[in-house]
């Protein structure tokens, strides 16, 4: 809160942020994502020598973020040619780029290879055969690493969990597929085979199942050494790690996670594997979404009894995420933050689309006047990346805030940014139906 009483992010007037880049707006919190990254890094290195924390930038993905993942000495997780051109784009090392996917197309693969990244993670045993025939084609020998199916469930939602066996992810440990993919992958002369990868789902919360999956992955290792001889020199533990979203729950930090899976790794793992193999983790989330908060303007309001039912200015287009996961975000009242000598209600806050898009359920704040400014904390994550054109809202602008100063970093798109595909279409179609090509 800043000495007008208004809620500060960065060391920004989160009132002066809406009006001079308007709403909906993304609101990333540099300094927050600087210390995340620096936390991650300094708490697995204190506990293994060799660490790799990989950005996974599905979570949210933009140049600026690439670069300063970079900066921060983090290395990146892309899962399709899009997320790889624009990781590139953004000057991100390929040999610091993995990349993930369930079905990885012809086109995938290609620029993969080509662009030389440090590793392709083989999710099915076809896979083998394309990035082995590609690599070759390319006279390259191509480093991959192989994800297993650990069979772990985290007892969530189950969007959220990918490391069941009902999970379409990874290669089954339990029935042999993994084992057979170390085999295979082995035999080819273009793919090398770097080491092993899991990842069990979203918003963990505990970390004991990560301590399971690491256990388990030492008996795979030892189960499959005797036949192959091979030597992991990485193990990737994926991501997953819970936030804050509700502002009231309390996720592990990374000093935990680091605290509680290094031992198993170091104990259970490492002796199976190459002498200076590196310990890896993917956190996505954990990284961006606390540092993120959507500004909206408040619209209409209509009453439920004694409810008040609020519309903002966005909703299901810029967070998609409390329809499809029913995720609790926190709201901050930006003209009160500490909401003193208000008369509250219980207010639900909608979106505008044509869908019953409820951001925020039953939360208390006061009246709502139209033009009020609301903030909808820890959006950081799967919102701006999981954008939608429902009702072709523009896509909202993404602003970086710190030391007092905002940044736009991506503008706010415009009809005719959305529309130009179609146009080049219809203009394209007209010439060939009159022969004009
Ligand atoms: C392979 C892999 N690594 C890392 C992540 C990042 O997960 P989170 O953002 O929950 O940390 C994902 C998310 O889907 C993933 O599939």
């Amino acid at each position: 809160m800043n000495s007008r009483g208004h809620l500060e992010i960065g060391g920004c007037d989160a009132l002066e942020l809406a009006k001079t880049y308007g709403t909906p707006v993304y609101v990333i919190d540099e300094t927050a994502v600087r210390d995340r990254c620096r936390s991650y890094l300094r708490a697995f290195r204190s506990n293994w020598p060799r660490v790799d924390v990989a950005y996974a930038s599905k979570a949210f993905l933009v140049g600026e973020m690439v670069r300063l993942a970079t900066e921060e000495g983090l290395s990146l997780d892309v899962v399709s040619a899009g997320e790889l051109r624009l990781a590139l784009w953004a000057g991100a090392p390929p040999s610091k780029i993995t990349f993930h996917g369930n079905y990885k197309t012809r086109e995938d693969i290609d620029l993969a290879v080509r662009s030389r990244v440090r590793s392709l993670v083989i999710d099915c045993s076809d896979e083998i055969d394309l990035i082995d025939r590609r690599a070759r084609d390319l006279g390259h020998v191509q480093d991959v690493d192989i994800r297993l199916n650990l069979g772990i469930d985290i007892h969530a939602d189950p969007k959220y969990t990918t490391g069941s066996l009902e999970s379409k992810f990874g290669l089954r440990v339990r029935g042999g597929d993994a084992a057979a993919a170390v085999a295979k992958v082995l035999e080819r002369d273009n793919l090398r085979l770097r080491g092993l990868h899991f990842h069990l789902g979203a918003q963990v919360l505990d970390t004991k199942y990560h301590r399971q999956a690491l256990h388990d992955v030492g008996e795979f290792i030892r189960a499959v050494a005797p036949v192959s001889s091979w030597k992991p020199e990485s193990i990737t533990a994926g991501g997953g790690m819970g936030v804050n979203y509700d502002g009231a729950s309390s996720p592990p930090s990374p000093g935990e996670w680091a605290r509680d899976l290094l031992p198993v790794f170091s104990e259970q793992v490492a002796p199976h594997c190459a002498p200076d193999v590196v310990f890896g983790v993917e956190p996505g989330r954990s990284v961006i979404a606390e540092a993120g908060t959507t500004l909206y303007t408040v619209g209409p309001t209509k009453r439920s009894g004694t409810r008040r039912l609020v519309a903002v200015d966005g909703g299901l287009s810029d967070n998609p995420r409390p329809i499809m996961y029913q995720s609790v975000h926190n709201v901050v009242l930006p003209s009160n933050p500490e909401l003193r000598d208000a008369e509250l209600h219980e207010v639900t806050i909608f979106g505008r689309h044509c869908e019953t898009d409820k951001l925020i359920d039953r939360v208390r704040l006061p009246d709502l006047p139209p033009g009020e400014v609301l903030a909808v904390q820890c959006t950081g994550a799967y919102t701006h990346s999981m954008f939608n054109q429902h009702n072709r809202f523009d896509k909202p602008p993404v602003v970086f805030v710190s030391d007092g100063r905002s940044r736009l970093v991506v503008r706010r798109e415009q009809f005719s940014d959305t529309i130009l595909t179609e146009m080049q279409s219809t203009a394209a179609g007209s010439s060939d139906r009159h022969g004009e090509k």
